[in-house]
């Protein structure tokens, strides 16, 4: 087995994800990026810290590609000790939810809410069977939310859904893993300068200079990515399912 602690980070080839990687790799950490896109410039940005990267393609919505890629870590670092569901998809086109149809519904749901969750089912029996042997090292399962599990967009009705789905499998993994030493977390972004994000760029511009968030200034991708160090560096190991909001303030409420 590895010496060094192992993260597994999904949608790590670009974006949130990408950074994710690269912290963690600063952090002391071994990479792994899946992704249905390729990681091969994650992997050399870990590297280039020092540290092991590693990537697999496949997609989240796949049990077989799930399954291969814990096979897969496995038997490259023989440890998993923090896994990132971070890959994630907005609707292919913003509908009304009065005309949106089931494809979208079921493809944003399937990649952002049933592939994680099932992946953190698997990689959680893992996790279990590693505690028996490896003492009170600590692993921790970290969710990336969104600002749109609890904030009203009708136009993409099914990413909301999936985003709130994935904050109910936060409270729901903290509940069942808490008793194993396995800490879990949900990171809610904000507006992030991503791919995600740059087709509505000049809407958001204008929305945050006006004053969207108090924070008046878009989010980037390394302000994620250091929260989540944080969590994976067992800096928080007294909160498990609790929500860390970064959004420029975005969820404050003001009179
Ligand atoms: N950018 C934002 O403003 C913002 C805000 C809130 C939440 N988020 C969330 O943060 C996460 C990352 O978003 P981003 O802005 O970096 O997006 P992005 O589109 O830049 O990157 C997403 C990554 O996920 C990968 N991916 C997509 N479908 C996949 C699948 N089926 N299997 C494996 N990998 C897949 C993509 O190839 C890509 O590398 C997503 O979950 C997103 O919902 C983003």
């Amino acid at each position: 087995m590895s010496q060094v602690p192992v993260a597994l980070v999904t949608g790590g080839a670009r974006g949130i994800g990408a950074a994710i990687a690269i912290e963690l790799a600063r952090n002391g950490l071994d990479v792994v990026v899946f992704d249905v896109a390729d990681g091969s410039a994650t992997v050399a940005a870990i590297e280039s810290t020092g540290r092991r990267g590693l990537s697999i393609a496949g997609d989240v919505t796949s049990a077989a590609d799930r399954a291969a890629l814990l096979a897969r870590i496995e038997q490259a670092f023989g440890r998993l000790d923090v896994l990132v569901n971070n890959a994630g998809v907005a609707p292919k086109v913003r509908a009304d939810i009065l005309e949106a149809g089931e494809e979208s519904f079921d493809r944003v749901m399937g990649i952002n809410l049933k592939g994680p969750y099932f992946l953190t089912q698997a990689a959680a029996n893992w996790m279990i069977r590693q505690r028996k042997t490896r003492g009170g090292d600590w692993m921790c399962i970290v969710n990336i939310s969104s600002m749109s599990a609890y904030t009203a967009s009708v136009s993409r009705g099914e990413y909301c859904l999936s985003k709130a789905g994935v904050s109910m499998a936060t409270k729901l993994w903290a509940a069942r893993l808490a008793e194993f030493g396995i800490g879990v977390y949900e990171i809610r972004p904000g507006i992030i300068a991503t791919d995600m994000t740059a087709a509505v760029k000049d809407k958001y511009d204008k929305m945050i200079a006006e004053g969207l968030t108090p924070i008046r200034r878009w989010g980037q991708p390394a302000d994620i990515a250091r929260a989540v160090a944080s969590v994976a560096r067992g800096d928080m190991k007294f909160s498990t399912a609790q929500v860390i909001d970064v959004d420029g303030g975005f969820h404050l409420r003001t009179l």
